[in-house]
């Protein structure tokens, strides 16, 4: 029976405290939206673009041709989307089809399963500091929730995931981690490259090696022009990794510069079968002295199907010292970011609700 919500307590108690999740809510048979999840006009993804056919963000870069003749272009190509939508699109990126599609399946497994075998991973009572089940970004501290579940996974190294990380998805979502791994860490010599700058192994690993694995679930949704999937936010990593199903949702800000003094626009990352979307986070922003961009972005609900994705946060280590690279900062005429350590960034960020690409504020150099 649907259960009966008398107040907003109540509801909240059912999806966010007891774990049942917006699925559990799905599941019981609502016909509507409550309240609580009706997102003020101002933070709904409205005047969306479609991306045409031809643009960089529904054209894949293939990945194999850095190794071949095409190399010099495909550098070009990832430069240019780093630097200007702060979203691609890659192929032959070192993670099989096969693999795609049983982590797919690996993460409807994991929300298939029944409330209380969920909500052992609910935050405070998770057995596990490296596994934690939720609903929404910020329950506690947003005034609208999202209308999404997710379980996310922090690696530390194979034998805490194999011990920890939930058995109905662990084996998948490691070998995903490690396989992107490899070419997370090639895109990113390129785009320091790029900017003249060479970093030894250590550091390259120190910026990135600190990962996440999230899953996400977003169930179907009677009124999607009244909900999110997620707020506009921007990542805090160095380099995200996506896997999303072929439902489609996801939406990056198009910035000023792009619109050309039009009004805010959002274009769709099109669901691309055997493609894995890369972008750019505040992390990288911040090192690149503000030239690559950490895109704002957000995911829109819908009331055909529901949807999957897979992130992985490529991000710094909690200690590692994150400001823009001296030779960049030199050759731009300034550090337009100060220098923070990572875990800095990362407290000032989470345990706020997404509000847009606000979270850079934290670090800005304030204009005399
Ligand atoms: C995120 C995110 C997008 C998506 O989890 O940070 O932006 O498509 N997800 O689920
Ligand atoms: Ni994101």
């Amino acid at each position: 029976m649907a259960p009966t919500f008398d107040d907003g307590n109540s509801l909240f108690d059912f999806v966010v405290k007891d774990g049942n999740g917006v699925k559990g809510l799905v599941d019981s048979g609502i016909t509507k939206v409550p309240e609580r999840f009706i997102q003020p006009p101002s933070e709904r993804i409205e005047k969306v673009v479609q991306s045409s056919k031809d643009h960089f963000a529904s054209v894949p870069i293939d990945l194999s041709k850095l190794d071949g003749p095409d190399h010099d272009q495909v550098v070009e190509a990832i430069v240019r989307a780093a630097e200007t939508l702060g979203f691609f699109q890659v192929i032959n990126h070192g993670v099989s089809f096969d693999l795609l599609e049983s982590l797919k399946n690996a993460a409807q497994r994991f929300f298939a399963q029944p409330a209380d075998a969920k909500a052992v991973y609910l935050k405070r009572v998770s057995p596990s500091p490296f596994v934690k089940y939720g609903t929404s970004f910020a329950p506690e501290q947003e005034k609208a929730l999202e209308w999404k579940d997710f379980v996310s996974m922090v690696y530390t190294n194979d034998g805490d995931a194999q011990q920890h990380w939930p058995k109905v998805c662990k084996e998948e979502a490691l070998e995903y981690l490690k396989l992107s791994s490899k070419m997370v860490r090639r895109l990113l010599e390129i785009l320091i490259g790029n900017l003249g700058v060479t970093l030894d192994d250590s550091r390259l690993e120190s910026l990135i090696g600190n990962k996440i694995v999230n899953m996400n679930f977003y169930p179907i949704c009677p009124n999607p022009e009244l909900t999110i999937g997620v707020g506009r936010h921007s990542d805090m990593s160095i380099l995200t990794v996506l896997l999303q199903d072929n439902v489609g949702g996801l939406y990056v800000k198009l910035e000023e510069d792009i619109l050309d003094g039009r009004k805010e626009e959002w274009m769709e990352i099109p669901p691309i079968p055997g493609a894995l979307v890369i972008n750019a986070g505040d992390s990288l922003q911040i090192l690149s002295n503000g030239r690559y961009k950490s895109a704002e972005h957000g995911v829109r609900t819908t009331s055909k199907k529901s949807r999957i994705s897979i992130p992985v946060f490529n991000l710094p280590r909690p200690t590692e010292k994150i400001g823009p690279l001296p030779h960049v900062a030199e050759v731009d005429g300034g550090a337009v970011y100060r220098e923070v350590m990572f875990q800095e960034y990362m407290s000032n960020h989470v345990g706020h609700a997404h509000e847009g690409k606000k979270s850079l504020d934290f670090v800005k150099v304030k204009a005399n």
